[in-house]
């Protein structure tokens, strides 16, 4: 088993989905985890209290990750019971259906200002420090099949999403001489909170799309953070690592 004893990780958005299963998978492997929610107290708290058993510290705040300055404050308060980030996961975003005609320039700006500028927020603060203290770090985004072949009605998101992934190859050709690897992972179907709608009308024409033959977890996700983010991925970066259960090739 992967051990990240004596890590620090933040993952953002981590109070539930994909996130909270990230936040998971490294308390359970010994690391200090730091994770931020948004107005969900009771469910980051739970988290929180499941992941104390396990070694490591774990760290919560509120902060919208759109907003600089709560970023700033989040990695403040952060910065007072932690060690500098070795590992960080940028997880958390927002999925609004709106097709061409129907979406607003609100929508469009929220959506890439919680998917796609909270991104560079944490990972240019981040990269900072990890430069300042020579930590040989991993940064993890979480992007989407949207971003690589988009998504009707979602091209707003497809779009964030695609940044993601523009920005990660480019920055992983800045911070590669520091040792810094930054990905991507980009999930197909995960059932969450954010496709709960979908699912309760679609799921066996969604489970249909995957040869595999079932729709991934989102522990299926945090695995393959846990590798991204190991020593057995010391020489990948730039990349995005697709988990899809395979339905990409269908179409
Ligand atoms: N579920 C899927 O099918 C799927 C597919 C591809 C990509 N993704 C991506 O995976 C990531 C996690 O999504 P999920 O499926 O776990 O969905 P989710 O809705 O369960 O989780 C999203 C997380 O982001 C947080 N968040 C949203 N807006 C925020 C803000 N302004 N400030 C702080 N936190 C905020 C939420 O609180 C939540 O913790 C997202 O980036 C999503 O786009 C999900």
């Amino acid at each position: 088993m992967l051990d990240f004893s004596g890590k620090t990780v933040l993952v953002t958005g981590g109070s539930r989905g994909i996130g909270a299963a990230t936040v998971r998978a490294f308390a359970s492997r010994g690391a200090n985890v730091a994770f931020n929610y948004n107005k969900n107290y009771r469910a980051a708290d739970l988290l929180k209290q499941e992941c104390e058993k396990f070694d490591g510290n774990i760290f919560f705040m509120e902060c919208d990750v759109s907003a600089y300055n709560e970023v700033e404050l989040f990695l403040k308060k952060m910065g007072d019971k932690m060690e500098n980030v070795d590992i960080l996961v940028n997880n958390a975003g927002i999925w609004i259906e709106a097709n061409i005609d129907s979406y607003t320039v609100d929508m469009w700006r929220k959506t890439i200002q919680v998917n796609l500028d909270s991104v560079f927020y944490f990972t240019t603060l981040i990269a900072r420090q990890m430069r300042e203290h020579n930590t040989k770090g991993s940064i993890i985004n979480i992007s989407s099949t949207a971003g690589q072949v988009g998504e009707k009605n979602y091209s707003h998101y497809a779009a964030s999403k695609g940044g993601i992934i523009s920005f990660t190859k480019s920055v992983a050709q800045e911070l590669g001489p520091d040792g810094i690897r930054v990905n991507c992972i980009a999930p197909g179907w995960i059932e969450t909170d954010m496709t709960e709608a979908i699912m309760k009308t679609n799921k066996s024409k969604i489970k249909k799309m995957m040869p595999l033959g079932f729709i991934p977890e989102p522990q299926d996700i945090s695995n393959g953070i846990l590798f991204l983010a190991s020593d057995m991925a010391r020489a990948i970066t730039g990349e995005v690592l697709n988990i899809n259960g395979g339905s990409v090739l269908c179409g």
